[in-house]
C-alpha cells in the first residue's frame, strides 16, 4: 500500500503566520505536506515557506502564477530562491535538496509560452543554487466551478496543454481524475482539491469527492482544507482522513 501520508496535503488557509505556526504543530506528527496558498503568503509571506522546510515538511506553493511568460518564470525562480533560505527550528537542520516548496502551481490558461518559461526556470534556477526543484502543476478548472456542462472537455483540452508544454502534472476535481489517469499515464501528476470526507458539506466546492473516491480515481495528492483547518480537533480530522483514503 503507498504511504497516504505522503498523498495527503492540508490547506493552510488561515490569516496569519501565528495560526499557521499553532496549526502545523498540531499537525506535524502525521501531516508531511503543508499548502501554502495566496491568502497565507500575501499576509506573511516567505517566512511560513521556511518554517515549514525548516520543521523538514514540504510546501506545495499554491499561488496560481497566471501572467505574461517573463513575470511567471521570474516568480518561479524567486519561488525556488526560497529552498535556499535556510533557518532552522529548535536547531534541526533540514536538506535543501528534500525539504522547502517541492510543487507549485500556474493557470494553464496563461499559454505554453507561459508554461515552458515556468517550467525551464524552476530547473535553471534549482540547479544554479543546488536545491530542490519543485513540479510545476497547471490549474484545469478551478473546483468551485460548475458553471459550463462540458468541465470534462475543458479539463483534458487544458491538461493536454499542460504535457505538451513539459508541466509535471495538473489540478482538477477527481471527478475527472480517472479519466486523466487512463489518458496521460501513472506519472503524471494529478492534485485533486474539492475532497470532502462523507458527511461533511462541501460549502463553495461544487465538484467534489469523499478521499476514499480520489484514491480511487487515480488522483496523486488530495488537497484538503476546512474538514482538517476548521475541525475542533485538526490531527483526529486528518487521521480519519488516513483511514477514509485506505478505505479502497
Ligand atoms: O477548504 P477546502 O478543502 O475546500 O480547500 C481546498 C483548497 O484547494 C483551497 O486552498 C483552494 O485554494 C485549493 N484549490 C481548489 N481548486 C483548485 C486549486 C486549488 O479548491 N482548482
Amino acid at each position: 500500500m503507498q504511504d497516504r501520508k505522503q498523498q495527503l496535503i492540508v490547506a493552510l488557509d488561515v490569516p496569519s503566520f501565528e495560526e499557521a505556526r499553532q496549526l502545523i504543530d498540531k499537525l506535524k506528527e502525521d501531516v508531511d505536506i503543508f499548502k501554502v496558498g495566496s491568502q497565507l503568503f500575501t499576509a506573511c509571506g516567505p517566512v511560513v515557506v521556511r518554517y515549514i522546510a525548516a520543521m523538514g515538511k514540504k510546501v506545495f506553493l499554491d499561488l496560481k502564477y497566471h501572467d505574461i511568460p517573463n513575470t511567471v518564470a521570474s516568480a518561479v525562480e524567486r519561488a525556488v530562491a526560497l529552498n535556499q533560505q535556510t533557518h532552522t527550528v529548535n536547531n534541526e537542520l533540514y536538506d535543501p535538496k528534500e525539504h522547502g516548496i517541492f510543487m507549485l502551481t500556474v493557470h494553464i490558461l496563461g499559454g505554453k509560452e507561459m508554461l515552458k518559461a515556468a517550467k525551464e526556470a524552476a530547473l535553471k534556477q534549482s540547479k544554479e543554487l543546488g536545491v530542490l526543484n519543485p513540479k510545476i502543476v497547471g490549474i484545469t478548472v478551478l473546483t468551485s466551478d460548475a458553471s459550463t456542462t462540458n468541465v470534462l472537455d475543458i479539463v483534458l483540452e487544458r491538461a493536454r496543454l499542460a504535457k505538451e508544454s513539459g508541466l509535471d502534472g495538473i489540478v482538477a476535481s477527481s471527478q475527472e481524475a480517472a479519466i486523466l489517469r487512463q489518458e496521460f499515464g501513472k506519472d503524471f501528476i494529478i492534485v485533486t482539491p474539492g475532497i470532502r470526507p462523507l458527511g461533511e458539506k462541501s460549502q463553495d466546492q461544487k465538484r467534489v469527492t469523499t478521499p476514499s473516491e480520489a484514491i480511487k480515481n487515480g488522483s496523486s495528492f488530495l488537497v484538503i482544507g476546512r474538514p482538517i483547518v476548521c475541525a475542533t480537533n485538526p490531527l483526529n480530522a486528518a487521521k480519519e482522513i488516513f483511514k477514509e483514503m485506505n478505505n479502497i
